[in-house]
């Protein structure tokens, strides 16, 4: 009498009622759901849940504590930064078809010297700087003024190869590697991307060609990615034609936008 198959339980369960009703129904709701979601994760090449589940398996990667403060406490001031410099100090050139790559790369060299004493902020006046990607680093703000637009490189190779996401174990589109996003973070604290509505447009249009006519080669890079990252802020700007997602959270906590 005690041994019972599911199914009898469930029987029991409908006809009888009780306290172990709600229970037993609510986790073979989330078993389904789970296995749902699960199925649409990996079958699905886009699908409108891809980034709530990002999150989702974002939270698998976790480190502990959560003893911290909050985002929107940590950002009720935006930080100011010791060093401000701009694009321009760097060889940048904002015609819209210099390639600016390099200038990226080189003020990312320079602002990281200054995570540790006082932070920094890259400034991108007015213009069309056309660039490549490039990583930011901790305690540090991309400052778009109004007008300025950064343009995603329609080169590939200024979009470089790196690892799949470990949770993945593979490029979600193509097998093996992938291409990074534009703008790349990795293991960053205190992250500021905003300025006066200026645009970060990914020129995404090539990348979806190759996607649709099969001639894709690795999975394609996002706009913005942010890997096992905290204290994020992404606010007053535009973003706007993604190669992928737009907004790539991963192993990450406390972002706000
Ligand atoms: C960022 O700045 C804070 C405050 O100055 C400092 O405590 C922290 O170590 C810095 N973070 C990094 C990654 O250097
Ligand atoms: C950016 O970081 C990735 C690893 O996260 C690295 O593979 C790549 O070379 C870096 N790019 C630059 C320009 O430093
Ligand atoms: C911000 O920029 C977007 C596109 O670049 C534009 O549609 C929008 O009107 C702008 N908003 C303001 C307040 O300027
Ligand atoms: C696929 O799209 C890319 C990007 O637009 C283009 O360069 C390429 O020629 C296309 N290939 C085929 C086979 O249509
Ligand atoms: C975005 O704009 C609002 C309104 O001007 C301002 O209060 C807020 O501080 C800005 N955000 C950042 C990160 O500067």
């Amino acid at each position: 009498m005690e041994e019972q198959t599911p199914i009898l339980n469930l029987n029991r369960i409908k006809g009888g009622g009780g306290g172990i009703r709600r229970p037993l129904w609510v986790s073979v709701l989330i078993l389904f759901t789970v296995i749902a979601l699960f199925s649409l994760h990996i079958n699905r090449e886009y699908s409108i849940f891809s980034i709530p589940l990002d999150f989702i398996s974002g939270r698998v990667g976790l480190v502990s504590g959560y003893q911290q403060k909050s985002c929107s406490d940590f950002f009720k001031q935006v930080p100011a930064r010791k060093v401000v410099k701009s694009i321009r100090d760097f060889g940048g050139i904002g015609d819209g078809k210099t390639s600016n790559t390099k200038a990226f790369q080189r003020a990312m060299e320079f602002m990281a010297r200054f995570t540790e004493s006082g932070g920094s902020q890259l400034v991108v006046p007015k213009g069309r700087w056309l660039t490549g990607s490039f990583n930011l680093t901790s305690n540090f703000t991309l400052f778009l003024e109004y007008g300025a637009v950064i343009l995603g490189s329609q080169d590939p190779n200024e979009w470089p190869i790196i690892d799949a996401l470990p949770s993945y174990g593979r490029g979600r589109e193509r097998l093996g590697a992938r291409h990074i996003s534009l703008i790349h973070g990795n293991g960053l604290t205190n992250v500021v991307i905003t300025g006066e509505n200026g645009t970060v447009d990914g020129q995404g249009k090539m990348w979806w060609d190759l996607w649709w006519n099969r001639t894709l080669v690795h999975t394609r890079g996002h706009l913005v990615e942010l890997i096992n990252s905290q204290n994020i802020l992404i606010q007053n700007l535009t973003l706007m034609n993604s190669p992928f997602w737009t907004i790539h959270p991963i192993y990450c906590r406390f972002l706000l936008s």
